[in-house]
């Protein structure tokens, strides 16, 4: 490869501390580490980093409940949420935490710059209080009877009922989520982060940095003054406090994104490498994964924030839509809503790995996750298509020609310079995120080479013309390596393992270019296996319980 190397920062989105995660966040976590490994792979320098998103009213109000502190209550979480993430195969390069002294530095750092450039304003704030708990409510902490359709139960941003959003204080007979009292309506000064001075900016940037769909949703909210954007809220908030501000914290989407640069910078300090040359290098590349919901927070304040303080804003965002589970919204009494870690007591990560690259597109589409179609395509695609020529292929070979391969026949170097030569529209596909190209592609691939192994069928010639049969087998694992270089994103220890059966090193996209002919391979190892329905439906069977 004659291009210079890109430098380039990933993230995801960062998971909230007080939840698990679950098969919805991979889909963002699953897609972002196809694309990571993808780069790196072609030999890019690629930094994928991201961290809990540990502040706020919910972390804090539920480490009280447990009887711990909010430290400990993220420090479990950090635990956890690592272990499921290493549990599919996410390659962080760093996952740190938004309650560390770099993404401090970072708040203060960019608040200063905010107040420099006189974007900050205050004015006070109705808000609901609950004298008993003795402290603001959050939307979410507050419930009653929606103003607009009578719906009882509603929070205090949005009526489930019928749709509409409306401030807290309009709720009807709002009852306080916490302690169930009637709160009262006080006022409080606030901060505010004026968003009009940044039309011209964002009107420009929005269509130039996301997708048509996406940019034309967001400019809808161009057609009105861009309303300021609260950034502060009062104590008890666990979070960092606002410098000159005793008792006002920064609002946990303030230092969320922030939170990408301090995970990066952290990667920084304990790489010897410089935040500048990955940040605020103009060469340098920065993507953000996110999902459809909270574009309105990446799309808008934050490029804002990092415009004011003079901090490169991303290269592009990118959007994804949202998981059903057949066909509908993942559901606890249907056993769908499942956690990362009931997916990995039963099932195979690989899988879902496997069936997430076969469906993602690169657009803002919802995906689903239809169980039925899942077992089907990993048993008829990955173990009945791609992996049975590796394992037909290299345990005949082993078994019955002392494991040495030979050189191809005329027809297999065919085959297999026809799955070299779509090494260009795999990459292509690839970096465009439509990893279902890419899957498809395979697959045919994968078609030809097991119609090529049947036609030959070289558990008859072995016994009549074992060089032959060597031969099949040289081009059908020649092929069969191909592929597995292709997968190699999607299925890390797939690949691995197949380079471990070539006796070569982990795959970079230069390994196209060679074959493997006249060489001794290792013993095969279980590539894939069946998933079972009995397996399936104890899963969902622990979802409706966990
Ligand atoms: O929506 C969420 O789950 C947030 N925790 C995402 C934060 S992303 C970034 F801004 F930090
Ligand atoms: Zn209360």
């Amino acid at each position: 490869m004659n291009t210079p190397c890109r430098k380039i920062v990933v993230t995801s989105a960062l998971p909230y501390a007080n939840g698990d995660i679950h098969i919805g966040h991979l889909v963002e976590y699953i897609q972002t580490d196809f694309w990571v490994r993808f780069q790196k792979m072609r030999g890019n320098e690629c930094v994928y980093v991201c961290a809990d998103d540990t502040h706020g009213t919910p972390i804090m109000l539920r480490a009280r409940n447990e009887g711990i502190t909010p430290e400990a209550l993220i420090a479990a979480s950090h635990d956890q949420h690592t272990r499921d993430f290493a549990g599919f195969e996410i390659s962080f390069d760093n996952y740190y935490s938004t309650n560390s002294p770099e993404n401090r530095r970072f708040c203060n750092a960019v608040y200063e710059a905010m107040l420099k450039s006189g974007a900050v304003t205050t004015r006070s704030l109705p808000q609901l209080y609950c004298g008993h708990d003795q402290m603001f409510l959050p939307d979410r902490f507050v419930k009653g009877t929606c103003p607009k359709c009578g719906a009882q139960g509603q929070y205090g941003d949005a009526c489930d009922v019928c749709g509409q959003t409306y401030a807290a204080e309009e709720l009807v007979n709002a009852l306080c989520a916490i302690c169930g009292r009637a709160p009262v309506t006080r006022d409080s000064e606030h901060l505010f982060f004026e968003l009009e001075p940044f039309r011209d900016f964002l009107k420009q940037w929005i269509p130039a940095h996301t997708a048509p769909d996406v940019a034309n949703k967001l400019l809808e909210w161009f057609n009105e003054p861009l309303r300021g954007w609260c950034i502060s809220r009062d104590a008890p908030y666990f979070g960092f406090e606002i410098p000159g501000h005793p008792g006002k914290f920064f609002y946990v989407w303030v230092d969320a994104p922030i939170g990408y640069m301090a995970s990066l910078q952290k990667w920084c300090e304990d790489h010897k490498q410089r935040f500048e040359d990955w940040w605020q290098n103009p060469q340098a590349e920065l993507y953000h994964f996110i999902g459809k919901d909270i574009v309105r927070f990446h799309c808008l304040f934050w490029p804002a924030m990092l415009k004011t303080a003079a901090f490169k804003t991303p290269d592009k965002v990118f959007v994804h839509g949202f998981l059903t589970v057949n066909g509908e919204k993942m559901s606890k009494s249907k056993g769908t809503f499942v956690k990362a870690r009931t997916y990995l007591d039963h099932l195979n990560p690989q899988d879902l790995r496997f069936y997430y690259a076969c469906k993602l597109n690169g657009t803002t589409d919802d995906m689903d996750l239809n169980l039925a179609d899942f077992a089907n395509r990993v048993n008829s695609d990955l173990v009945g298509k791609i992996a049975n020529l590796a394992s037909r292929g290299a345990q005949m070979l082993n078994k019955r020609l002392d494991g040495l391969t030979g050189s191809m026949d005329a027809e297999g170097r065919e085959l297999h310079k026809r799955a070299v030569a779509k090494a260009d529209s795999i990459a292509a596909n690839y970096e465009a995120r439509d990893f279902s190209k890419v899957m498809t592609d395979i697959r045919d691939l994968a078609d030809q080479a097991n119609q090529y192994f049947d036609a030959k069928a070289p558990w008859t010639l072995v016994k009549t013309d074992p060089e032959a049969a060597r031969q099949v087998m040289t081009s059908v694992l020649n092929v069969f390596r191909v592929l597995a270089i292709y997968l190699q994103p999607v299925l890390p220890s797939f690949a691995l393992k197949t380079s471990r059966l070539f006796n070569e090193d982990a795959y970079t996209w230069e390994a196209l270019g060679s074959t493997v002919e006249n060489k001794r391979i290792n013993v095969y190892e279980y590539l894939a296996t069946r998933v079972e329905q009995s397996a399936i439906d104890t899963m969902i069977d622990a979802s409706r319980l966990t």
